[in-house]
């Protein structure tokens, strides 16, 4: 395998993309926002000259990492020839269901499509392709370039062959690969989801603050970040869609989202990306500060 399109130019497209150009493939990332392109290019620029300067990769590495790079807006244009397509376009069933029947005409019979989706069904997006065997799921973790785990979910219908292919791939990438089956949350965010999740309940029930809460799973736990940061840096609107995913695939009331954090969405404190959650963010300033809201007289 030597050519690799990726679908959506985002926060983990860019990432998902620098690995693999990194690694030597050739990378078609394709958007249909020119700016997120241009701005993806920036990021993985960046990322790489901090990998220089840390000395974990050369300036020649570099160089050739970014020579991998096409970028296209025309997702037609941008698959031709590729022999995987991973798609982390924007989290949104519909979309993605579009875009999976679009790669299915668009791509050889004998390409891979992998998607990178947190929370759909990888049999839901299968089932709009011709070639559910070959549909698969490929969870990179935020940031790409740093964190070493793939998620790699097999589908109802793919098949031992195409998940060996996607396990031995991620293996080259220097990433860990992790073989789960098709349910919902997977196995990261079936397990992560809920303990975020008793964590808000816990401090919408009073019993403890945010600093509190955060302190007692990292010193207790050993977590590099609490619970509640973790969901502000995921995002709480992510949050409560991957809990609604997990309470409707289950039926079972235990996922049920904490009203507190329906609330929170709902007044747009969405955590980092609005500056305000269980913790206050003030761009340029990386100081850890409760929200007035949360903070004790
Ligand atoms: N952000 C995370 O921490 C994280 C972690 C794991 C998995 N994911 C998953 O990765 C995927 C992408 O998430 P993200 O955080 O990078 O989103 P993002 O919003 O940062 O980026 C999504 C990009 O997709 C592009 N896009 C939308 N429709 C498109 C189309 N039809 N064709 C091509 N590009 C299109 C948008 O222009 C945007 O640039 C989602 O499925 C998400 O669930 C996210």
């Amino acid at each position: 395998m030597n050519k690799v399109a990726v679908i959506g130019s985002g926060a983990m497209g860019n990432g998902i993309a620098h690995v693999f150009a990194q690694n030597g493939y050739k990378v078609s990332l394709i958007d249909i926002s020119e700016d997120a392109l241009k701005k993806a290019l920036n990021t993985i620029d960046k990322n790489l000259s901090r990998q220089v300067e840390k000395g974990t990769i050369t300036g020649d590495t570099k160089l050739k990492a970014i020579q991998n790079i096409s970028i296209v807006t025309n997702t037609e244009q941008g698959v031709k020839d590729a022999e995987l397509v991973v798609e982390a376009a924007t989290e949104n069933v519909d979309l993605k269901l579009k875009i999976f029947q679009d790669l299915d005409k668009y791509c050889s019979q004998s390409t891979i499509l992998a998607t990178n989706t947190s929370s759909i069904s990888i049999t839901r997006i299968a089932s709009v392709t011709k070639r559910a065997d070959k549909v698969i799921g490929m969870h990179f973790m935020n940031p790409v370039p740093i964190m070493k785990l793939v998620e790699v979910i097999r589908g109802y219908s793919t098949t031992d062959e195409v998940t060996k292919t996607i396990m031995d791939l991620s293996a080259k990438l220097d990433k860990v690969p992790v073989e789960v089956n098709d349910y919902p949350g997977f196995v990261a965010n079936r397990i992560l989801m809920p303990m975020i999740n008793e964590a808000i309940y816990s401090l919408y029930e009073g019993v403890a603050g945010v600093n509190e809460i955060d302190t007692v799973m990292k010193l207790g736990m050993a977590h590099p970040m609490g619970p509640l940061q973790l969901a502000d840096f995921i995002g709480l609107d992510v949050c409560l869609s991957i809990l609604h995913v997990l309470h409707e695939g289950f039926g079972n009331p235990k996922y049920a989202p904490c009203p507190l954090l329906v609330n929170m969405v709902q007044a747009g404190h969405k955590g980092v990306k609005s500056n305000a959650g269980f913790y206050k963010y003030t761009p340029g300033s990386k100081e850890l500060v409760v929200s007035e809201r949360f903070r004790k007289n």
